[in-house]
């Protein structure tokens, strides 16, 4: 099926030309002025120059031309060429009756799909899951199953932050508190204990507080060093001790993002790439492309046009360490060997974005991966507290990702409890459904790279631009449907498809946003831009309630009408649906 726009931009492009002009003119968007029409084509302001004729008179011979269309219903030429046009309620009806039969109403599959790695979430091992870790979450889910809807092949990878100084400071800090540990002895030859001598709170614990000490005492700090070295050079007790304490971690980060509707196709980390590292660097070195500088090993990566400076890309430390660039670098190698991916796309906060300019400009200089795969640095800003600053400083009042969920659930279990006499069971699960909408939709329906307020109350409020705004929109309009289904005796009954002419202008409004369904997540997919999605499914819900106001479905005495009206219910719902489950999360039966 074609995309929506492109039909009614091929029709305009007839008629331009039927009229003598590029039919390339054509091109129709949503009008800009809804008051005084639906959609709005451009061409002919466009096409002034090139005929040399004032747009007012190619647009009035174009409209001439769309006299009698199928499509359009009326065309009107306003000063100084604007070509405005509403469409025929017929043809809307035929659009939507396509769009019901069709997979994907009718989005194109792509010919050939591409591979997309989305490497988002990016948690610490052994550091808890802040509210910093959201948005990348939340985010790259979105994008990751948006790429999927398309038709691409989307592999989400996690990349821990499992391999840097924060594994040696959890280790030094162990070592003081229990020396004893088989870990610890240099003669011990023994198979290492199963389980692990923590939990993940004293994980949690462990982390900030060696972190502290190191910032002030150097000795300490010394030692967290030359742990983190010895453990990336295989010392079998640190390896040990460091598998503990990734399993450990790694299994509460599993409970929090199930818990968010996140989950990932690959748990690599920065670890993965350890042995990659040496034959990378021969690589770089071989190639002439690193060199050292004051004992490090560097690449260098500016360009001559950058407006800033973009200083050399670190390999190896003067002790050999690795950074974080070098497991970046290694990882691109490894995805490249592995699965030749036609983009990467990161998810990554956004003052992190020089990090990834010299990471991908280093990538393609050393050869690690070929200008034909796309490097794509999705940087989102930061969630800020009702006051404008950052929700949790890195020493304040630490806010858990955990802590944040619960109390936005308890907050939704409050609502729902009021709201209906619903069994306690189901209220909870109910009230995390939609508690997980009011985060999701309230970080995602803002433009990924700004920074927002995480505002609790207007999330969690079931009116304007919400989450659950939008499921109870979808939960009304299954009532209906459950009710039509009851009206008929038969709970089970399939629903009616024959969706009809529009009526009034409220559906008409409802089965043009419909119509507009491909267009947009195309549309998504290109900006991969979830929060166009929330936009879209804000508007259809407005409009849909707009038409449910306005018009009395069930009592409706005409039973084809009603039919009509039923069919057209359902496709809202499905869309609806689609759209919620592209973004992450899902409507509940009742609320
Ligand atoms: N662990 C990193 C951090 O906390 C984020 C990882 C982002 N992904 C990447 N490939 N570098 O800052």
């Amino acid at each position: 099926m074609k995309q929506f726009f492109d039909y009614l931009s091929e029709e305009t492009g007839k008629a331009f030309a039927a009229a003598g002009y590029d039919a390339a003119l054509g091109k129709v968007s949503v009008s800009a002025r809804p008051d005084l029409a639906e959609y709005q084509c451009n061409g002919a302001m466009a096409g002034a120059k090139r005929y040399h004729k004032a747009p007012f008179m190619i647009a009035q011979e174009v409209a001439q031309k769309l006299q009698g269309s199928d499509v359009f219903a009326d065309v009107n030429v306003v000063k100084p060429g604007f070509i405005n046009l509403n469409v025929k309620g017929s043809f809307l009806q035929s659009w939507l009756l396509q769009m019901q039969k069709e997979q994907k109403f009718g989005m194109a599959q792509p010919e050939k799909p591409r591979k997309v790695i989305i490497d988002y979430g990016g948690p610490n091992v052994a550091k808890p899951l802040h509210v910093g870790h959201l948005r990348s979450a939340v985010i790259g889910e979105a994008v990751k199953r948006i790429v999927r809807y398309h038709g691409d092949t989307a592999i989400g990878d996690i990349h821990l932050g499992d391999w840097g100084l924060q594994m040696g400071l959890v280790i030094t800090e162990l070592q003081h508190r229990h020396p004893e540990l088989p870990y610890f002895d240099e003669s011990y030859t023994g198979e290492y204990p199963k389980e692990a001598p923590f939990t993940v709170s004293d994980l949690e614990e462990i982390y900030p507080y060696a972190s502290g000490i190191s910032k002030t005492d150097e000795a300490y700090h010394a030692e967290a060093l030359a742990n983190t070295h010895a453990l990336q050079e295989g010392k079998r007790g640190l390896r040990a001790l460091w598998k503990h304490i990734i399993n450990v971690s790694v299994a509460d980060m599993k409970r929090n993002y199930a818990a968010l509707n996140v989950d990932f196709d690959l748990w690599n980390g920065e670890s993965t790439v350890n042995d990659i590292i040496p034959v990378m660097v021969r690589q770089m070195k071989d190639g002439g492309f690193a060199h050292e500088s004051q004992g490090a090993l560097v690449v260098d990566v500016s360009e001559p046009d950058d407006t800033k400076e973009v200083p050399p890309c670190m390999i190896l430390k003067s002790d050999g360490a690795a950074l974080y660039t070098t497991t970046d670098l290694a990882t691109i190698k490894m995805r490249k060997d592995m699965d030749d991916p036609d983009q990467i796309i990161y998810v990554v906060d956004k003052r992190q974005e020089l990090h990834f300019v010299q990471t991908f400009r280093a990538a393609r200089k050393c050869g690690l991966i070929g200008d034909e795969a796309k490097l794509t640095f999705l940087g989102f800003g930061t969630v800020n507290g009702k006051d404008g600053k950052p929700f949790k400083t890195r020493d304040g009042g630490v806010m858990r990702l955990e802590t944040l969920i619960r109390d936005i659930d308890e907050q939704m279990l409050e609502k729902i409890r009021t709201n209906k006499d619903i069994p306690e069971e189901e209220a909870e699960k109910t009230a995390k459904q939609v508690a997980l909408a009011a985060i999701k939709y309230g970080d995602l329906s803002n433009q990924a790279s700004k920074d927002y307020i995480f505002d609790t109350d207007k999330f969690t409020s079931f009116e304007g631009d919400t989450g659950p705004y939008i499921l109870y929109t979808i939960v009304r309009i299954k009532s209906i449907l459950k009710k039509y289904q009851e009206s008929l005796q038969n709970a089970a009954a399939a629903l009616p498809d024959a969706v009809a002419e529009p009526k009034s202008s409220a559906e008409k409004a409802l089965m043009r946003d419909l119509a507009g369904f491909g267009a947009m997540m195309e549309n998504a997919y290109e900006e991969l831009a979830p929060h166009k999605i929330c936009a879209y499914i804000y508007q259809l819900s407005n409009d849909f309630n707009s038409f449910y106001h306005g018009t009395r479905i069930l009592s409706e005495e005409d039973e084809n009408t009603k039919k009509g009206w039923i069919a057209l219910l359902a496709l809202t719902e499905r869309i609806l649906n689609t759209c919620i489950d592209v973004l992450g999360f899902s409507a509940p039966e009742r609320m």
